[in-house]
């Protein structure tokens, strides 16, 4: 933590763990969510037997009503906080929004103070889409050959993040922004770089090893990297 903390900023701490995501994820290729066999099948998130192997069951028709179509909860910032990056994720996947069950569609919100960050993660069902509703973002993906695009969005800009590359955003300039992204399936999957390395608690022989690095940088990064989980 020493070592990091002392010649490193924050931010450059962030920069340097989207390099390690950026060199150990391995990206999963999947097919995208198939096509619906109805209209619309408004998941029941309840029932007891209700288990998401390929979708929910569906609520029974009769009992829907256009509020099953409607989401409101994007209006406002949610309260996901990702914890150590001032940024904010607000979900409208098919847990929050039943209605999107089997559409193959889904959306967040991304909420950023000044140089909040959602650091480099994987989407192993979807592709992306953000789209800036206030402030800028520089983000980009890394390609399955290894290339980083990146671009500096603006409000009212769109960029797309290839399904399961591996990708971030970070709000620049002095004003916080707001994003409004959208998936093709109803619940893209996440997986975090960093935390796929160390949150799971990853062997740190095995890291310091696969990153040339000493056992030491490998303790200083797990105790300060943001927790997504666990
Ligand atoms: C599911 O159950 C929870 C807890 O009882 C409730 O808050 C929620 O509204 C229910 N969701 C649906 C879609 O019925
Ligand atoms: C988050 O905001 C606080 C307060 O402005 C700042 O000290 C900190 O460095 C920021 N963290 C990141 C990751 O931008
Ligand atoms: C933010 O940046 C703009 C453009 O550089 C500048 O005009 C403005 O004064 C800055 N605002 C604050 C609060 O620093
Ligand atoms: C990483 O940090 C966590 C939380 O501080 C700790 O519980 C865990 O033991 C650490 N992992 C290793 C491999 O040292």
């Amino acid at each position: 933590m020493a070592t990091l903390s002392n010649h490193c900023s924050g931010l450059a701490k962030q920069f340097i763990l989207m390099f390690l995501g950026a060199v150990f994820v391995l990206n999963h290729v999947r097919a995208a969510d198939p096509d619906p066999l109805q209209d619309f099948c408004i998941a029941d998130i309840n029932a007891s037997n209700s288990i998401p192997t390929n979708g929910y069951l569906c609520k029974a028709r009769s009992l829907v009503t256009a509020d099953d179509f409607t989401f409101t909860g994007l209006r406002e910032k949610g309260d996901t906080v990702v914890t150590g990056t001032n940024a904010t994720i607000t979900y409208a996947l098919v847990q929050q929004y039943p209605g999107v069950n089997t559409q193959g569609i889904s959306h967040v919100r991304l909420d950023f103070e000044p140089g909040g960050v959602i650091p480099p993660h994987t989407h192993p069902l979807a592709s992306e889409t953000i789209f800036v509703v206030e402030g800028s973002v520089f983000t980009g993906f890394v390609s399955h050959d290894n290339k980083l695009f990146t671009k500096t969005l603006h409000k009212g800009d769109v960029f797309l993040f290839p399904r399961a590359t591996l990708h971030f955003q970070l709000c620049v300039g002095n004003v916080s922004a707001i994003t409004f992204n959208s998936f093709n399936a109803q619940f893209p999957g996440l997986l975090m770089a960093a935390n796929q390395l160390f949150v799971t608690n990853m062997n740190h022989d095995v890291l310091a090893k696969s990153f040339g690095s000493n056992e030491a940088v490998m303790n200083a990064v797990n105790a300060s990297i943001p927790r997504f989980w666990g």
